[in-house]
């Protein structure tokens, strides 16, 4: 899951820079800077412009004088709007006194094109970027249904070490829910069954029965992500990494380059089964697994994902909401009726019976349209936008991204599980080279077919 860009916020207030903690939290390969700034207005953002384009920050701890309450204070702007130009992945913590600035940034990170923002290059470069949670994880806001609930912010530290502590290739941690989680699941799972047959596209219907046979999903049991791991890969090869909380766009489209898909494995607090202001272990099992295991469906989410490699934050931003509207939001229509397909439909009952109603506005999905739409994050949304099929929105998504500004394409390989930046004439012969075995496995298939159908 991934922050909308006015979910951005600070995460962990207070916590003091222990450059041991961020290379644990993040990998190898950080190395902190630290360095002295005259006390003035937008001299933080005049030092930080320097590393912006070639490092890729992890944490950015500047000790600047202001008060707790000192929300106008100009000083609070610098912070907001260096954190606002620097991404969607970087914590900011925010202490009292003095004027020095330690800036840790990740040197697996740096990018090698002057100009391109750092992506990765192969499945287990998402290690890299996987923990970068910008809200929630093991911290909750004051209105979040568990925030005064002791037991419940245990319980999601616990999920939270669980997801900070994954790395590529390792088993998903089994989780052994009680009976409380599994109440809640129950009621969020036995509501939208109700509504299934009748708002649900084909294709979930159609996969749905397949999570109950493999992977046992049902009103007394909460899957676990390993099965439903193994399970998407054999469909349609996409698997599951399990993430802490909301991530940037960009990291959160960045899995999906690689058919991974960053899920949430907590439950939502018991007091408010059907509410939830974040995505949690419902939403993922019932709004996205049944879908991620079509594989034109599939096809489609790598191919966002793809074309945000390298993008733009502009760009980022566009394809993030285009996801928005059609793998989290999106209808289709099937033998003439609407259908629903976005995740952020298929897990919430009331958002799920209100979109296939009257009152609701529907738009075709258009993504030069769509992309600029505002999204809603605490209400319904204003419009849905409706596509023909996975296919049509696929050529549609690709068109677009033909004309996002990027100096490279990029091509997955899916026998490395990594990305090829095609940029010179090197790489696109070796691609044509591999184009031209593919065309030579059909040539031999259509001559084979043919000399059966005269024998015949
Ligand atoms: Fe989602």
């Amino acid at each position: 899951m991934y922050a909308r860009k006015s979910e951005g916020k600070e995460l962990r207030r207070g916590r003091s820079l222990d450059n041991r903690t961020v290379s644990s939290s993040f990998g190898r390969g950080s190395t902190t800077i630290i360095f002295t700034l005259k006390n003035e207005v937008g001299g933080l953002i005049k030092a930080l412009k320097l590393f912006q384009v070639r490092f890729h920050f992890l944490y950015v701890d500047t000790d600047m004088v202001f008060s707790e309450d000192a929300c106008d204070w100009p000083g609070m702007n610098v912070i907001r709007s260096f954190y606002s130009i620097f991404f969607g992945c970087v914590c900011v913590c925010v202490c009292l006194c003095v004027f020095i600035s330690q800036v840790c940034v990740c040197l697996d990170c740096v990018s090698d094109v002057p100009g391109v923002p750092w992506f990765p290059k192969k499945i287990s470069d998402l290690d890299l970027c996987a923990n970068r949670v910008l809200m929630y994880g093991s911290e909750l806001d004051a209105d979040h249904p568990g925030f005064k609930d002791n037991i419940y912010r245990k319980r999601r530290q616990y999920f939270s070490d669980l997801a900070v502590n994954y790395k590529h290739g390792e088993p998903i941690p089994r989780v052994d829910y009680t009976a409380e989680e599994v109440r809640t699941w129950g009621v969020v799972f036995r509501e939208l069954h109700k509504l299934y047959p009748s708002h649900a596209c084909r294709e979930y219907l159609k996969n749905l029965p397949l999570l109950t046979k493999y992977c046992k999903y049902s009103e007394d049991n909460i899957p676990q992500l390993e099965d439903v791991s193994h399970f998407l890969k054999e469909c349609s090869g996409f698997i599951i990494r399990p993430v802490a909380g909301y991530l940037s766009p960009r990291d959160f489209l960045a899995g999906l380059a690689f058919r991974v898909f960053h899920c949430t494995q907590y439950v939502r607090h018991s007091s408010e089964p059907l509410y939830t202001p974040e995505p949690d272990t419902c939403h993922e099992l019932l709004g996205h697994v049944p879908l991620l295991a079509e594989p034109s469906f599939a096809q489609f989410s790598q191919e966002l994902g793809l074309a945000s490699l390298g993008a733009s934050d502009d760009d980022v931003n566009k394809l993030a909401t285009c996801y928005f509207f059609t793998v989290e939001f999106g209808l289709c229509k099937q033998d003439g009726r609407l259908r629903a397909y976005g995740a952020g439909l298929l897990s919430s009952v009331s958002e799920l019976q209100h979109a296939l109603s009257s009152s609701a506005n529907i738009l075709p999905f258009d993504p030069t349209v769509t992309c600029n739409q505002e999204c809603m994050i605490t209400t319904f949304q204003h419009v849905y936008y409706v596509a023909d099929s996975f296919e049509e929105a696929k050529n549609k998504m690709r068109e677009f991204a033909k004309t996002l500004r990027r100096p490279f394409t990029i091509r997955y390989d899916p026998y490395t599980q990594s990305v090829d930046v095609l940029e010179d004439t090197n790489n696109i012969n070796s691609m044509v080279k591999d184009i031209r075995h593919e065309l030579d496995i059909v040539e031999d298939a259509l001559n084979r077919l043919s000399k059966k159908l005269q024998s015949v």
